[in-house]
């Protein structure tokens, strides 16, 4: 495992209890969404992976260290953190520097460091950004330069705190072919998000928080099937699904292909042409 989660409880002071014994694990090369309504806990969790906080009681371990003795400089080399807003994390004046800042923490050599740094502003579309102050820019470039910054820190583990938040759709696609590079590659994902279609299509499993408790860890599928769990959860179904329950289909479609593939079924005809 990974990430080892053990009965992990944290609070901001003594009135709030932020998370409540919360066990978990994760397997390296997994890519996992945490969903959950506003203030169920989802960023205090992750940021104990890098050890910006420390459990009240319980554990978390990453890459069997765990992260209540371990240094910052070792937690950093093994989890990325992708902040929920970008503008707590640009810190330089030009995009280039910016990205280039976590390799560089990381003691990684000049070649290695504008490698990984062409690729990260590459994936993201910014290589002729490079050179212009993050601070110029609208809310979703500013999100695709943080986004580009965490890749680039080639870091086994990578956590993305609401990264849809803001994007339209291509900057969607650009993400999201961001996500398949890195599962292939094997690196372990983190995703926060309320986007249930983007979560849906792209992720199988899911961990859930109400109020700072567990209430599901399973495949996405699983939680969709409980109506009750997401209400409480402040989650609603993907909209293929919807669709699919609108038009009196039999099957629960997570992604626009499966829909298509539900209607065809439906319709008697072995598939639609593709649009
Ligand atoms: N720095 C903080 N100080 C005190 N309380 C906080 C702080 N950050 C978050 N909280 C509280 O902790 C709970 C969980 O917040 P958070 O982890 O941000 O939830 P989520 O990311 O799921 O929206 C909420 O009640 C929130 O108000
Ligand atoms: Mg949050």
């Amino acid at each position: 495992m990974i990430i080892c989660a053990e009965d992990l409880t944290f609070a901001y002071n003594d009135s709030l209890m932020a998370l409540q014994n919360i066990s978990f694990e994760i397997s390296a090369g997994e890519c996992v969404a945490l969903t959950g309504h506003n203030g169920s806990g989802k960023s205090t969790l992750v940021k104990h992976l890098n050890g910006l906080l420390k459990p009240t009681k319980g554990r978390i371990l990453v890459a069997n260290k765990d992260t209540a003795t371990s240094r910052t400089a070792e937690l950093a080399s093994q989890v990325a953190l992708l902040f929920q807003n970008p503008d707590d994390q640009i810190c330089k004046q030009t995009v280039w520097d910016e990205v280039c800042f976590g390799p560089q923490n990381l003691g990684y050599d000049k070649k290695k460091t504008t490698t990984l740094v062409q690729e990260a502003l590459a994936l993201f579309e910014l290589t002729s950004f490079e050179k212009k102050n993050p601070h110029d820019f609208g809310y979703s470039e500013r999100k695709r330069i943080a986004m580009a910054s965490i890749v680039a820190m080639d870091t086994p583990i990578l956590v993305f705190d609401e990264p849809t938040a803001g994007l339209d759709s291509y900057e969607m696609s650009l993400l999201i072919n961001t996500l398949k590079k890195l599962q292939s590659e094997n690196k372990t994902v983190l995703v926060i998000s309320h986007d249930m279609d983007f979560v849906a299509e792209n992720i199988l499993r899911a961990i859930s928080l109400s109020a700072g408790k567990k209430v599901f860890d399973g495949k996405l599928r699983d939680l969709f099937e409980q109506t009750d769990l997401m209400t409480e959860s402040g989650l609603l179904h993907p909209q293929t699904m919807q669709l699919s329950k609108a038009c009196g289909l039999y099957s629960s479609p997570l992604s626009t292909d499966e829909c298509v593939a539900a209607i065809a079924e439906q319709l008697g005809q072995p598939s639609l042409p593709n649009a």
